[in-house]
């Protein structure tokens, strides 16, 4: 039974598919300016990991985004642990040593193959690694392609292998740690869970399900701060309520969560309409969806906008598109179109004095970037952020525009984007890789009526926070403790 069970998970069978089943989209919004509803983000993302587990590469799921939103949204929303997820110690049965690799033979039937080479690289001994520094200390030079085992060992209880390599130094390996690592498809699985949690793509019905967190909560309970971090690597956005109506409370939910990035605008900024506005946003004018700071080559991760006082005409509002999708969507469609816009390069620049700070920041990207494997990694997109100066010819111009404004066609339609309004005390969290945002105009009446105070995060920390804290919760993959690093 237990060898049955250890082989199911360790394989990925079925006992973690359950979770998987296809649920069609949801019907979209007919509106595109649909007011939020309150929901607890406690009760958005718990627990993603079984459902995940049935894909092992992120980018199958690029090439069919209804499915894993809909895998997603069938997720386990408990914020317990999953038993099925808390596996006994795997023990080794025997070894067998190949050309290049040493092939282990596990108690429940499977196998796993490791490189030598590998092996003798991740050897845990004292003088190989240093335990507090979590990190390698065999240097190059004492690592060769032919290094062979002289004799392998598999203690009595199968939870630790030995190695005594031809020069004598010896090796021994937890099996536990072993598993962990090998190569396979579902540990790799495990790991991709670990690096990144996968998104979730969505349309304008997120107008009806939008993310919360409370302020309070996310200032005591670590649980919250959790869900937050998750809720932005899935969702990419957040609004969190509660914050006092004054400056500084960005500073304090970035204690809890992340740290500030300073950037020009300084490491926090007020974004109000302003005498000679050093950036268009420091106006009351409408904004076209947008990312921040597109002229930075190290373009900032994460926006958050913490709303203290709000303009009480109409206008002021936010907008809010899933780039991703629309970019996915154009890639269908439009696949010469797309290959423009991942293509041809464009000056982004901007210009000026702000707080005394003068700079003159060029960044040259595509306006979609892909990874090497395909996946969309970001879009690049600010109509104010975007510079006059294009290096290509004018025929090769007015090809671009057509793409780029075939792709607004997209981004603007209702079912791609939506619209609602922060009130004062809340802070919109936006992932600035993915999701776009705007704002509809509003009327200054009332010098600086409407008044938010801006700052960007960084997703290597929040990433590092949320693994931190998975382990420290229990919320990890691999059963109580998540993997080990
Ligand atoms: C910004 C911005 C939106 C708003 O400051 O980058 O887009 O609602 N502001 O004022
Ligand atoms: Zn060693
Ligand atoms: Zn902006």
């Amino acid at each position: 039974m237990q060898a049955g069970w250890l082989s199911l998970l360790r394989r990925g069978g079925n006992l973690l598919r359950h979770s998987a089943r296809l649920v069609p989209p949801s019907a979209r919004a007919g509106t595109t300016t649909a007011r939020a509803r309150p929901r607890a983000l406690s009760t958005v993302p718990a627990l993603y990991f079984p459902a995940f587990f049935n894909t092992t590469i992120f980018d199958d799921n690029f090439k069919s985004p209804q499915k894993w939103c809909s895998q997603l949204s069938k997720r386990n929303k408990s914020t317990s642990v999953n038993p099925d997820l808390i596996r006994p110690r795997p023990e080794l049965a025997s070894t067998s040593q190949g050309h290049n690799t040493l092939k282990v033979l596990w108690r429940d039937g499977e196998a796993d193959e490791f490189p030598y080479v590998w092996l003798r690289d991740n050897c845990q001994c004292h003088a190989c690694f240093h335990t507090s520094a979590s990190s390698r200390l065999l240097r190059v030079a004492n690592l060769s392609m032919d290094v062979r085992p002289r004799e392998v060992q598999v203690s009595n209880d199968g939870y630790f292998l030995t190695v005594v390599w031809e020069n004598g130094h010896e090796s021994t390996y937890e099996t536990e740690w072993l598993n962990e690592r090998a190569f396979n498809p579902r540990q790799q699985s495990i790991y991709n869970n670990k690096y990144r949690l996968r998104p979730e793509l969505w349309d304008s019905d997120m107008s009806q399900r939008i993310p919360r967190a409370s302020f309070d909560e996310l200032m005591e309970d670590d649980a919250a701060v959790l869900n937050l971090l998750e809720s932005m690597e899935v969702l990419g956005f957040t609004v969190v309520s509660g914050a006092r109506p004054e400056e500084g409370e960005l500073q304090r939910l970035s204690d809890r969560a992340s740290h500030l990035v300073a950037s020009n605008y300084g490491t926090t900024f007020i974004v109000k309409d302003k005498k000679d506005a050093s950036n268009v946003a420091y106006t009351s004018e409408g904004l076209d969806l947008h990312c921040d700071l597109v002229c930075l080559h190290y373009k900032p991760c994460v926006q958050l906008l913490h709303c203290i006082t709000q303009f009480s005409g109409d206008g002021g509002d936010s907008i809010l598109a899933d780039s991703h999708r629309v970019a996915v969507q154009m890639r269908e469609l439009h696949p010469q179109k797309y290959r423009l816009l991942t293509d041809v390069l464009v000056n982004f620049r901007d210009v000026g004095v702000d707080n005394g700070f003068q700079y003159d920041i060029i960044a040259r990207r595509p306006m979609i970037s892909v990874k090497a494997n395909g996946e969309i990694k970001t879009v690049n997109m600010s109509t104010f952020g975007r510079d006059s100066h294009f290096g290509i010819s004018p025929k090769e111009a007015i090809g671009w525009y057509d793409a780029y404004l075939t792709f607004c066609d997209l981004l603007y339609r209702p079912e791609n984007h939506f619209t609602f309004k922060l009130v004062p005390g809340e802070i919109l969290i936006m992932d600035n890789l993915r999701i776009l945002h705007g704002r509809t105009a509003y009327e200054d009446t009332v010098e600086g009526e409407r008044r938010l105070e801006g700052g960007f995060w960084d997703w290597d920390m929040m990433r590092s926070r949320r693994r931190g804290l998975q382990k420290r919760l229990g919320r990890g993959v691999g059963g109580q403790d998540g993997c080990r690093i």
